[in-house]
């Protein structure tokens, strides 16, 4: 048993909802707080000297300066698995190319897909477990990477292997969550309709990621650049039928997505950037978590995800980075988080929630993300004494300590 402490804070999120608009007020904030930590969970919290009398038997690990203890955070969605890079894309969309133009030149999806197949497994392995790391220190523990970049069997299989050595080299320190996203767009090499490719994917690839245990996720990108709606609508509970968790791109920039996430049992429906009403009212109506990515918009220049409007409508607003070499190049989630707070009216309480407990609904975890008994210890500190800073630093104050 260890017990941690004294912090001059810690931020428990105890007790707030998995859904709907939060107050500040309802935040609980332990001053001179410790936490006891046994086999990986969380044993006990409260004011660090009546633990250090309640366990007189737990070995103190003393925080020797000011520091506020948040639980880790979750990243729910990224593409964190990749070669190359897209310097030129985003070159190009400021110097004022559109998406479609940069494609039809040879970037977008496409050219990342042709990249990553060029790299070899072990490369791919380094690139890859050197930005987990990064996400590591920066006080995310649990992150979900989507495969999406190899669009064959081959390549596909490579990129989720990867996925799965990244998380044994580093065991316990990380828990990956890889997600199958072959259904990314459909790849210039397949001779076939849209329908055609998707089958593939559900007759070919996903039994063979069965097999192989690579992943238990299924996610399709659903725009007129990528599947249809139709097209998305067979596929969707076939992946379903094979035991797969559901997770949707769904209106990056044309609405409708999403509510056909909601009607599959989606997990989460990402991006909403387009989301009007009707989807937002639908989202608010599910169980489905509504995860905005803050990331693509300043990487693309466009509007934020109506995250205000989710929350008030009631839906569980997760935030996530998005991190990939295309739309959404930074891949820091609480410079992020942050900007989309000033900018979406987001409080304190909401933004942490949807970097912890809310993003972690996203991938069906659970006992994750607040500090509370039972929890997983996931934990980390930052060197200031009101929680507040951290926002207010917009991500310039990363944690000094992680658990
Ligand atoms: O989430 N929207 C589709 N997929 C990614 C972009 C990937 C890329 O451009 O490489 C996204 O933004
Ligand atoms: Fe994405």
């Amino acid at each position: 048993m260890k017990l941690l402490g004294p912090f001059t804070q810690i931020v428990t999120l105890r007790g707030l909802p998995e859904k709907g608009a939060l107050k500040d007020e309802a935040l609980e904030v332990i001053k001179n707080g410790g936490v006891l930590l046994h086999n990986g969970r969380i044993q006990a919290v409260g004011g660090f000297e009546s633990l250090v009398k309640m366990y007189p038997e737990a070995t103190v690990e003393e925080i020797t300066q000011p520091t506020v203890l948040l639980p880790s955070f979750v990243d729910c969605h990224t593409h964190t698995c990749f070669a190359g890079s897209r310097a030129n894309d985003f070159a190009a969309r400021n110097a004022g190319k559109t998406y479609l133009e940069i494609a039809a030149a040879g970037g977008g999806i496409w050219s990342s897909v042709s990249q990553t197949r060029a790299c070899d497994e072990q490369t791919l392995f380094e690139l890859t477990l050197g930005r987990v790391e990064r996400f590591l220190q920066q006080g995310i523990k649990t992150l979900e990477i989507k495969s999406g970049y190899g669009l064959d069997l081959e390549n596909e299989l490579k990129m989720l292997r990867v996925i799965g050595r990244v998380q044994q080299r580093l065991g316990a320190k990380a828990r990956l969550v890889p997600t199958c996203l072959a259904a990314h767009i459909q790849p210039k090499d397949f001779a076939g309709s849209q329908e055609a490719y998707l089958e593939w994917i559900t007759a070919e690839l996903l039994p063979q990621i069965r097999t192989e245990q690579l992943g238990q996720r299924v996610d399709i990108f659903v725009e007129q650049s990528a599947f249809g709606l139709a097209e998305s609508r067979q596929f969707l509970p076939k992946a379903k039928a094979l035991g797969f968790d559901l997770t949707v791109h769904a209106d990056q920039f044309t609405a409708g997505s999403s509510t056909l996430a909601v009607e599959m049992g989606a997990l989460s429906a990402d991006h909403l950037e387009a989301s009007t009403e009707k989807e937002i009212h639908a989202l608010a109506q599910s169980d489905t978590v509504a995860v905005v990515l803050p990331g693509a918009s300043l990487g693309l220049g466009e509007p934020f995800a109506p995250a205000r409007k989710l929350l008030d409508a009631g839906a569980s607003v997760a935030i996530a980075s998005d991190f990939n070499p295309g739309s959404a190049p930074m891949g820091d989630l609480l410079t992020q988080a942050a900007i989309l707070a000033t900018y979406q009216k987001l409080n304190t309480a909401e933004v942490l929630a949807g970097l912890t407990f809310r993003a972690a609904k996203a991938l069906k975890l659970r006992e994750i993300g607040r500090v509370e008994v039972g929890y997983t210890a996931d934990l980390q500190g930052y060197a200031c004494a009101d929680f507040r800073e951290i926002l207010y630093q917009q991500g310039r104050l990363k944690p000094y300590v992680v658990w």
